[in-house]
């Protein structure tokens, strides 16, 4: 966190745009390390989401949320100082229109932010995550949602280093606090929580083909143990 707070602190009274929002996972993170924004503006396709992000900063008067594409950004060129994209690169079709649509919304001398979590260098109970999520992502496609498997960090690396004009200027794991040990009844709640993943599976003609997929993770999870798997911060700016 210590690195995002240096980064943050070149640019008091930022104007910042969070990119696939969420419920504002990330915004939590910014506002986290401080306070001195002139706004954060987070955007989603998802209306649901947005609400839920909307609840979630209530307190926060500088923070507000649109709906809006990350395809085609409402906004005039040079508007943000910092321009955030988190766990988002897998759910993009055209990860370089997108990077262009970033690089016309930044300021000359701002900053892109992306965070994403990666597929490789982990650990057994981090795998879990990974095969959790890849499983969810494979359900997704086949109702048409695009959700892509996570990348590897030197994928994004290449991603990122798509566009003429941008370039990565720093990089690193974002550290989070040591949780603990999933207990019991948190791998429980997982076994659970893929039951529910795969409840869209029933109506598939190949649903064995998700379920025995299904029972396997489950019996990986209660062997192996839960973790998530890390998360890569890149830095971009104009080059
Ligand atoms: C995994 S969530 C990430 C949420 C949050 N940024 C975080 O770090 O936890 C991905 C989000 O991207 C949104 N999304 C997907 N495609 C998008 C697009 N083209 N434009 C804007 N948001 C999009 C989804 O609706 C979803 O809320």
């Amino acid at each position: 966190m210590e690195k995002i707070k240096k980064a943050l602190e070149k640019y008091p009274r930022a104007r910042v745009l969070d990119i696939g929002t969420g419920v504002g996972n990330f915004i939590s993170i910014l506002v986290s390390v401080t306070s001195d924004f002139q706004e954060i503006v987070g955007i989603d396709t998802s209306r649901k989401m947005l609400d839920r992000a909307q609840t979630n900063f209530a307190a926060y008067e500088f923070v507000r949320f649109e709906v809006a594409d990350a395809n085609h950004l409402p906004y005039n060129e040079a508007t943000f100082d910092i321009i955030c994209l988190s766990n988002s690169l897998h759910h993009l079709d055209d990860i370089i229109k997108i990077l262009k649509e970033m690089k016309r919304v930044l300021q000359p001398n701002g900053i892109i932010i992306i965070n994403e979590m990666v597929k490789d260098g982990l650990n057994n109970a981090q795998k879990s995550h990974m095969m959790l999520h890849h499983f969810a992502a494979e359900i997704d496609r086949r109702m048409n949602v695009v959700h892509y498997e996570t990348y590897t960090k030197q994928e994004i690396v290449e991603h990122l280093n798509g566009v003429d004009g941008l370039a990565i200027e720093s990089s690193w794991e974002l550290s989070f606090p040591e949780s603990e040990a999933p207990t019991a009844k948190d791998v429980n709640n997982l076994l659970y929580m893929i039951d529910k993943i795969m409840t869209p599976t029933q109506d598939f003609l190949d649903k064995e083909y998700f379920f025995h997929k299904g029972e396997e993770i489950k019996t990986y999870i209660c062997k192996n143990s839960y973790a998530s798997a890390p998360q890569h911060i890149f830095v971009l700016q104009h080059s």
